[in-house]
């Protein structure tokens, strides 16, 4: 595809998106980088604190077509991280997932095409596909699209928009549907985080059901280089799988994450199953490697990276999980589980 010069990243001030802030500061030296993020509650500015000087940031709602059209002015592509991203609450109140995932993406799409955007990145997930229990088989892009929480719908919907964009309107689209990630920067209410953090606090590590789900675990620098090469590298129109191929259950990732921190299996704690779970998602990225993309990370050496991580930001997760919005989740959610 054609050089960029100046990118939009939405959604950078979260988890994949600040990782890949700083990895395309990192390798595109050249490149002007303009973060727009509502700074919800998962969006936190000291994600980009070590790029700061690096990058403008706008604080803005993809939703907003006033705010969208002062970021993307100029802009060569644009790369949508923003997104509400949690499964749970997505159960308790989907109306933020519509307003965000899919009409903060048409918004983005309808600016693009105005703004004369050479390439739009929607960054989806695995979750669209739905559920693969009691299969062997790893999903591929061609596959239906079988979302089966309010947050995968949204995903889901948005990703239609995106290609719609792609046929109607001649807009060069891509889209990457990535597995399960972890690493730094991620919000604690997430199963790495809320593990690690926990197990740091010796609070107990709730595990849905008998703990068995299994998800196609991927370090958020994998995801993040993925995206970066079907962004320069993704042929227009077309959707690409990214994961690692470590298909880890939820007993499994709290038992290694209580070794590692030297904590006791003790604190496993099995609580009511998260209503309509999927048991089973897994990828296979061939259609991304055959691209020159390969994960850097092992599961063990990237668990262990992350566990150092939260180890010595130490601060910087005890500020999120001691504000009203976290613990107000938590309240709600696990109060009768
Ligand atoms: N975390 C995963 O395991 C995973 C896996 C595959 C795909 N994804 C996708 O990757 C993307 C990033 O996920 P994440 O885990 O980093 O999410 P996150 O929840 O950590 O961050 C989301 C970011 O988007 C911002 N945001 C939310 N609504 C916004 C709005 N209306 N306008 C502007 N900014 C807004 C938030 O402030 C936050 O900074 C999402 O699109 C998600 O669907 C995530």
């Amino acid at each position: 595809m054609a050089e960029l010069g100046r990118l939009l990243i939405t959604g950078g001030a979260g988890f994949i998106g600040s990782n890949y802030v700083h990895l395309a500061v990192r390798e595109h030296p050249d490149w002007e980088v303009v973060v727009l993020d509502k700074l919800t509650y998962a969006g936190n500015l000291e994600n980009l604190q070590p790029v700061k000087d690096r990058i403008t940031f706008l604080r803005g709602d993809i939703a907003s077509p006033a705010d969208v059209e002062q970021a993307i002015a100029g802009a060569d592509a644009v790369v949508n991280f923003a997104a509400e991203t949690h499964v749970d609450r997505s159960l308790l109140d989907s109306r933020p997932f519509v307003r965000t995932n899919v009409e903060g993406t048409l918004v983005l799409l309808e600016e693009a095409r105005r703004a004369g955007v050479k390439r739009f990145c929607q960054v989806s997930t695995d979750e669209v596909y739905g559920d693969l229990s009691g299969t062997d088989r790893h999903s591929v892009e061609i596959d239906p699209l079988r979302p089966r929480s309010p947050y995968a719908a949204t995903k889901a919907a948005a990703e239609h928009l995106v290609f719609s964009y792609g046929t109607s309107y001649g807009l060069d689209v891509v889209v990457t549907r990535g597995s399960n990630t972890y690493g730094p920067y991620q919000y604690p209410e997430k199963i790495v985080p809320l593990f690690i953090t926990n197990a740091v606090e010796d609070k107990p590590l709730p595990l849905y059901g008998d703990g068995s789900a299994v998800r196609d675990y991927m370090h958020a620098e994998d995801h993040a280089a993925g995206i970066d090469l079907i962004l320069h590298r993704g042929e227009s129109g077309q959707a690409y799988n990214l994961g690692a191929g470590y298909e880890i259950s939820g007993l499994e990732v709290a038992a290694r994450i209580l070794e590692a921190l030297g904590k006791p299996p003790g604190l496993k704690r099995f609580v009511t199953d998260r209503p309509g779970h999927d048991y089973r998602y897994s990828v296979d990225a061939a259609k991304a490697e055959a691209l020159g993309w390969k994960p850097k990370w092992s599961w063990p050496q990237g668990l262990e990276q992350t566990v150092r991580w939260y180890c010595r930001n130490e601060s910087w997760w005890r500020r999120v999980k001691e504000r009203l919005e976290f613990r107000q989740h938590e309240r709600q959610w696990y109060s009768d589980r």
